[in-house]
């Protein structure tokens, strides 16, 4: 027993030098003098009271979740004897005991019931008999918890912006977000702000993609279970579409699947932003789509957007049109122009009869020039997308240019027949149809015709009309072929000859070229009011018309002027009395611009209507008589003259070469209505149907009707807006076209009314116009032109026709450019020693005349 009670004290003692170590100043045990300081040797203590027990030396922890703790410690001594206790000083309770007993060395304690990531403090005592140690202090985490949700902001093909509130909206925790497809976990993503929720961007990823992710809240570097979730990048764009097929109403595209994946859908969306989705999951490499219900020659901008698992691509725009239906427009084809005006995109187009010429294309408008007359023509127009050049028309037109007319025919007249021959139509032509006296035949390889049966001493009418395939050139007029006499009136004959030859001698002396049975037709006859000195003028033909330019312009055109002022007495002998009677004074709107008596237009008389107007008949080419009415503007108290002379001379078209007011000044009354309302003027109704502006020109289309006849009557009227009065338009081309417009229309129609042709006192551009237009037919058919001749005779039917030299060197101006262009005389251009000179002067005049 003694031994025991030892055994304790060295325990005893053991303890106190361990414990007790602030009290190491107390002398060494083993004094019992002193029962108050050392209550513990105290005898009768011992057998009660034994000392208590080390604490541990360290608890481990195994491993933790958001509500458990394992928690891990060696055995005090490595002495199954002790049990345990911990106290959680966060919840202030105690556990059971914990059973040291069994053989390991060591405990493994599981803490339970616990929140999710906090900080628990806890005291393990170690407990022997009831005497507890002093206890062991310890700290532990529990695991975080998983965020609840992960939103994706947005994103792009390699960044995607996530986006989760704070777990328990508390700052102190941190997360990490691992990437399963690359296996990679970021660095720590600081949550210590005071926002509560974590904005985060993933960078560095692949388009289109399902990335699995897998966030972990971390507390104190324990985390949380991982919260996963799966996000998708914005897929890549198509890098091309193609259309494989286009017509006026569809349009069929393809393109290569993005990445090769049939996961990808697509959406189209056009540019009012309508969308269609298209499915890209079927087999193949590539996606086909047909958009329909689309306008003829529209350019249409699409964006094509990839999508995948509902995330869309930025988006790739392109550009389409749909083709034309040419063949829907009018188009206007003549001797060596293709013309129309086409709805729809289109920048070129090109004709080609074997030989391809480019058309002019301005706005809609598209026209070739320089045809060969005749020839087979396709016609494409092109539309230029980038660098695309797009065919617009899905079926080339094909046209027959109008075929040639023949040259020079010679008339030669026999007793019963007419012998006919004329030069080779310059073109493409298949058979010449000759038409004497209503009886018709095609000739065809040869270039000439005797016409049989025929009377006598008899004036025939012979028409010709080029054929090229089906297709039929103008037809031409040649009234004057007159078959000979018979013997039978010989002696007669003999008289009658007799005194034609001396005639012909007469006329022999002024004109040594012609023989006297064969008639080449002149161009102007001879009439009485052919003036005395009409025999002066001769044409120039058109090889040596540069050279008469540049003989006329020379001195500062001194040749001009010589030649211009000889007009100004022509028609001096000329009455004009209907002009200045008291009735017709105020119809005149210049007092000094009066129509010759013989020459002018006159109404139909009507009640007390006199049939007075300001306007002459103007011979044509070849003195085609009435082809032209050169006529005053309008004033407001003669339009309604002026229009039923339009329509008592069955006129198809006004040609006016004036703008009604010009610098501030009235020039021409508006005779014509503004917009679509009708106009009465008298019995007759105006309407406007169409007006087409052009830069210098305005076309437009005429009904007039005739209410008193319930007839009506299309006129067409053109109005050339770019010529100053007294002045000349700024260069040729303007009315060179202008006029060719007009002789388009002048063949194009059936009727033969005199075109009527205005400016303001309707003499000066009036008669520069029609001047252009009948030398332009002669230098076509004869190789000459007679400029001076034309405007003298101009002059015997309206006084001042071509009113200013300036407008006299214009016309010869228009003339020289319209002159074909021929290549074997190009080296004149390439002499060293006159291009100069020539040039020099053509600038001189051209500056001269544009003042
Ligand atoms: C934690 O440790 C204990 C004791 O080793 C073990 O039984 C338990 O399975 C462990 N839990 C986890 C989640 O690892
Ligand atoms: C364990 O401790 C008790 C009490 O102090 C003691 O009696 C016993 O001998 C110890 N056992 C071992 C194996 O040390
Ligand atoms: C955040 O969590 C920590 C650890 O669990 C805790 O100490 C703190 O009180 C919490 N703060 C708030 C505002 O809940
Ligand atoms: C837990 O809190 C205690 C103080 O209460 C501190 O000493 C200990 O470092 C904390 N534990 C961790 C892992 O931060
Ligand atoms: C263990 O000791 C502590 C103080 O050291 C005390 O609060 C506790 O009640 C004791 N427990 C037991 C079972 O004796
Ligand atoms: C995506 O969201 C982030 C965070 O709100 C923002 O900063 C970024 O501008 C957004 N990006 C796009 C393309 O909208
Ligand atoms: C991404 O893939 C996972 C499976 O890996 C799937 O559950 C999820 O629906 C996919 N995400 C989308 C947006 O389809
Ligand atoms: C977080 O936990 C996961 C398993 O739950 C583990 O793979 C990962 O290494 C842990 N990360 C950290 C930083 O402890
Ligand atoms: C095509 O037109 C050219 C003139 O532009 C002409 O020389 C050629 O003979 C024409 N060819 C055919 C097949 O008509
Ligand atoms: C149209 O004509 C061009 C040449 O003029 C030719 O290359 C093209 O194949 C033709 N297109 C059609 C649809 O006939
Ligand atoms: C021939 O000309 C006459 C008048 O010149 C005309 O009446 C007739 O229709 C023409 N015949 C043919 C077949 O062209
Ligand atoms: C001449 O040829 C044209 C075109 O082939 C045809 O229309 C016409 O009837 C022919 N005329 C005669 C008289 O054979």
């Amino acid at each position: 027993m003694r031994n025991t009670v030892w055994l304790l004290c060295l325990c005893t003692a053991h303890f106190w030098c361990e414990s007790n170590t602030s009290s190491v100043a107390t002398p060494k045990s083993g004094s019992i003098k002193n029962p108050t300081a050392n209550p513990i040797t105290t005898t009768t203590a011992v057998p009660t009271t034994p000392a208590p027990p080390s604490n541990v030396n360290k608890v481990e922890v195994l491993n933790q979740t958001e509500t458990e703790l394992w928690l891990k410690w060696d055995k005090v001594n490595n002495n199954n004897s002790y049990n345990y206790k911990l106290r959680n000083n966060n919840g202030g309770e105690e556990s059971s005991i914990i059973d040291g007993s069994d053989t390991l060395s060591y405990v493994e304690y599981k803490v339970s019931s616990l929140s999710a990531g906090t900080n628990y403090s806890f005291t393990l005592f170690t407990e022997f008999k009831g005497v507890n140690s002093t206890g062991f202090p310890f700290s532990a985490v529990t695991a975080p918890s998983n965020v609840n949700k992960v939103e994706v902001l947005n994103q792009t093909e390699t960044e995607l912006w996530l986006k989760w509130d704070k777990v328990n909206n508390n700052n102190s925790y941190d997360y990490k977000l691992r990437n399963n497809n690359g296996g990679e976990e970021s660095s720590i993503i600081d949550g210590s702000d005071a926002l509560s929720y974590v904005e985060y961007k993933v960078s560095s990823l692949s388009a289109g993609t399902n990335y699995s992710f897998t966030l972990f809240t971390e507390f104190k570097g324990v985390n949380s279970t991982g919260f996963p979730f799966s996000a998708v990048t914005a897929p890549s764009d198509v890098t091309q579409v193609n259309v494989v097929t286009r017509s006026e109403t569809h349009l069929q595209l393809k393109w290569t699947k993005v990445n090769n994946d049939n996961n990808y859908n697509y959406i189209l969306k056009d540019s009012n932003g309508a969308e269609v989705d298209i499915a890209g999951s079927d087999a193949g490499t590539t996606v086909k789509h047909t958009v329909s219900s689309l306008s003829a020659g529209t350019e249409y901008t699409f964006t094509l957007l990839t999508v995948f698992e509902g995330v869309r691509s930025k988006g790739f725009q392109f550009s389409e049109v749909t083709t034309i239906n040419c063949a829907a427009s009018e188009w206007t084809v003549s001797h060596s122009t293709i013309e129309a005006e086409v709805q729809g995109v289109f920048t070129t187009a090109t004709a080609n009869n074997g030989s391809e010429v480019n058309g002019l294309v301005v706005g809609n408008k598209v026209s070739f020039s320089n045809l060969y007359p005749g020839a087979t023509y396709s016609v494409s127009l092109y539309y230029e997308l980038g660098q695309e050049k797009l065919s617009q028309c899905s079926h080339n037109l094909t046209f027959v240019t109008v075929p040639p007319l023949v040259q020079n025919l010679i008339c030669d007249g026999r007793d019963y027949s007419l012998s006919l021959k004329w030069g080779e139509p310059d073109g493409v032509w298949t058979a010449v149809e000759v038409n004497v006296s209503g009886k018709s035949s095609n000739v065809s390889g040869t270039l000439e015709l005797i016409v049989a049966g025929l009377q006598p001493a008899k004036i025939y009418s012979i028409s010709i009309t080029t054929l090229s395939g089906a297709t039929r050139g103008l037809t031409q007029l040649f009234s004057s072929c007159q078959t000979q006499s018979t013997v039978i009136w010989v002696p007669v004959l003999v008289i009658i000859l007799l005194g034609l030859l001396a005639a012909m001698g007469v006329f022999m002396l002024r004109r040594k070229s012609q023989l006297l049975s064969k008639v080449h037709m002149p161009m102007y006859e001879r009439h009485s009011d052919t003036g005395p000195s009409q025999d002066k003028f001769k044409a120039i033909s058109v090889k040596k018309f540069p050279d008469h330019f540049y003989h006329l312009s020379r001195d500062e055109n001194r040749e001009f002027t010589g030649e211009y002022l000889q007009f100004s007495t022509v028609g001096a002998d000329l009455s004009q009395h209907e002009a200045i009677l008291p009735e017709n004074k105020s119809k005149n709107r210049f007092i000094d611009i009066l129509p010759y008596d013989y020459s002018r237009v006159k109404l139909s008389t009507r009640g007390q209507n006199s049939d007075y107007i300001n306007a002459n008949f103007i011979p044509g080419y070849r003195d085609k008589k009435m082809e032209y009415i050169a006529a005053q503007g309008p004033l407001t108290s003669t339009v309604s003259d002026f229009w039923r002379m339009i329509w008592e001379q069955k006129s198809e078209r006004i040609v006016m070469v004036t703008n009604c007011i010009e610098n501030g000044k009235a020039k021409c009354d508006q005779y014509w209505p503004q917009d679509p309302s009708p106009c009465r003027h008298g019995d007759l109704l105006i309407t406007m149907t169409s007006e087409r502006k052009d830069t210098d020109w305005i076309v437009r289309e005429l009904i007039v009707k005739n209410e008193a006849k319930s007839e009506e009557r299309r006129v067409k009227h053109f109005h050339f807006t770019a010529w100053p009065d007294h002045g000349v338009p700024n260069g040729t081309q303007e009315l060179i076209e202008f006029r060719g417009l007009i002789r388009q229309h002048i063949h194009s129609s059936r009727s033969s009314g005199p075109t009527v042709v205005h400016c303001s006192a309707g003499v000066g551009r009036t008669g520069t116009l029609i001047a252009l237009d009948v030398l332009l037919q002669q230098m076509e058919r004869e190789q000459a032109v007679d400029i001076a001749g034309f405007v003298h005779r101009m002059r015997r039917h309206r006084p001042r026709m071509v009113q200013t030299e300036s407008q006299y060197i214009f016309l010869h101006q228009c003339i020289k450019d319209c002159l074909p262009q021929e290549k074997s005389e190009e080296p004149i251009y390439v002499n060293t020693a006159s291009p100069a000179i020539i040039y020099e002067n053509t600038a001189a005049i051209t500056s001269n005349y544009r003042n």
